[in-house]
């Protein structure tokens, strides 16, 4: 049965974000069912996902209200639009329930299916905003070196990291990248933390410069970077960087697809980090990941000037088929209530500190040379050499390993460029399972460390 099945993914199924060819060598690791932070796979193993999936399902894998939520929604209306004036009721309720429960100045949604659609879509906003301004040059987006956005060709664009433009003929916008705010890694010498922002900051104005800020529209940021190896501002930089965009007239976007809704022990990243965006993208943690949506919240300031230009062209002329889909919007109302229910901010602040030290504490291990956290997402960085920070040659692939010998004691990691090896597991968990989330990263860390 397993040989029918792996052979007939082989032969039928394309993967995302997978080597082609050793593919067709490696059995595909196929998940079957899940309850709480455990899924199983179709060998009977069963294991904590601590990736929350692909950071997203915050809710664990079993949550009954949600089910029943797609239900009786699925019954009642499978689905509509909201083209030309039409409306649902659970896309009102999600929109609404979301501005009330974003930063003060976010004004409007805009429904997607997506964390890429979103970003694409925000940036189709601040476009659509200078256009209606008169400012037809002010287009170009900052993004950062290791960002993570998504993957079509604005969002593919807009990350920094080079598997996804390769072969792809990626970045196809005007965009730059900006520094990292990894200090661990890219300070200098002697550099404190404070030096180091200030350094960025400067280096950003530097770039606005010369490209000049007519130029520019909109700075993208995640309040941490995820996928770029879980990388946590120093304090300070996002107010030392919005300084320089308010100088330059440049608008903030905060993508929180992986930070939005407590993972970072506030509502949003904006609030842990103190930024103050004029557009935020959310998905993945939105709907628990239990079915497709995200949006772009945006302020009042842009909205004006998407109704100016919606005047001047006869229509915001931009929607999806599924964009606010009344099913998946259905499921985000009732992810929203179980959060305020449960308390999911507070629950996240409680376990914040345990997740912080359970990483910390890991740092004594020879191959661990950093441990970051925000609320319930972190990373360990692996080094070769803790003194000099020398990392293992890229070939090694030595945080890939780390992840596989995990998965040996049942535990879902995920590697990340630069070496890291992320953690985000479901925001349900507990004590006693961050516990063992980190007794078997030891073992894991151990194993690899038996084999060099
Ligand atoms: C910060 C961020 N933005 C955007 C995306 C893209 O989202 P999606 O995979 O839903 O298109 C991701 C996905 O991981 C993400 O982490």
């Amino acid at each position: 049965m397993r040989n029918a099945i792996a052979e007939h993914d082989k032969q039928y199924v394309l993967h995302p974000y997978t080597n082609l060819s050793a593919h067709q060598e490696i059995d595909p690791f196929i998940i079957t069912h899940g309850e709480g932070i455990y899924v199983w796979d179709d060998q009977g193993n069963k294991l904590i996902e601590g990736m929350s999936g692909l950071w997203c399902a915050s809710l664990g894998f079993n949550e009954q209200r949600l089910t029943d939520a797609a239900t009786r929604q699925m019954q009642k209306l499978p689905y509509s639009h909201l083209f030309s004036h039409r409306s649902t009721e659970p896309a009102i309720e999600l929109s609404q329930k979301l501005i009330d429960i974003a930063p003060d100045n976010m004004a409007r949604v805009f429904l997607v299916n997506s964390g890429s659609e979103a970003v694409d879509m925000a940036i189709k906003m601040v476009w659509y905003y200078n256009n209606a301004l008169g400012r037809p040059n002010k287009k170009k987006i900052i993004s950062r070196k290791r960002a993570y956005h998504g993957i079509t060709i604005a969002s593919g664009s807009l990350t920094g990291l080079p598997y996804v433009h390769d072969g792809f003929d990626l970045p196809a916008i005007p965009v730059m990248h900006t520094e990292t705010p990894h200090y661990y890694r890219e300070g200098r010498d002697g550099e404190t933390e404070a030096q180091f922002t200030d350094r960025l900051a400067e280096t950003l104005e530097q770039q606005i410069l010369e490209e000049g800020a007519d130029n520019i529209a909109a700075f993208i940021a995640e309040p941490v970077m995820g996928a770029g190896g879980v990388l946590v501002p120093p304090a300070g930089y996002f107010e030392k960087i919005q300084a320089v965009l308010d100088r330059h007239d440049i608008l903030l976007i905060c993508d929180e697809v992986i930070c939005g809704f407590a993972r970072t022990g506030e509502m949003f990243g904006t609030q842990t980090f103190n930024a103050k965006p004029d557009l935020m993208t959310v998905a993945k943690q939105l709907s628990s990941a239990y079915l497709p949506i995200g949006g772009v919240m945006l302020s009042e300031k842009i909205y004006d000037a998407l109704v100016t230009g919606s005047d001047k062209h006869g229509m915001f002329g931009s929607g999806n088929t599924y964009g606010g889909h009344p099913v998946a919007a259905a499921v985000a109302v009732e992810t929203l209530n179980i959060y305020a229910e449960r308390n999911i901010v507070d629950h996240v602040k409680s376990l914040a500190p345990q997740f912080a030290e359970g990483l910390q504490s890991l740092t004594d291990h020879p191959l661990v040379g950093q441990a970051r956290a925000a609320g319930l997402i972190g990373a360990i960085e692996i080094v070769q050499d803790k003194s000099t920070r020398e990392q293992f040659p890229v070939a090694s692939k030595v945080a890939a390993q780390i992840a596989n010998h995990a998965r040996n004691h049942q535990l879902i990691l995920r590697p990340t460029p630069g070496d890291s090896v992320a953690l985000c597991p479901p925001l349900i968990i507990n004590s006693s399972e961050l516990s063992l989330i980190f007794e078997r990263m030891r073992l894991a860390l151990d194993d690899m460390y038996a084999t060099m």
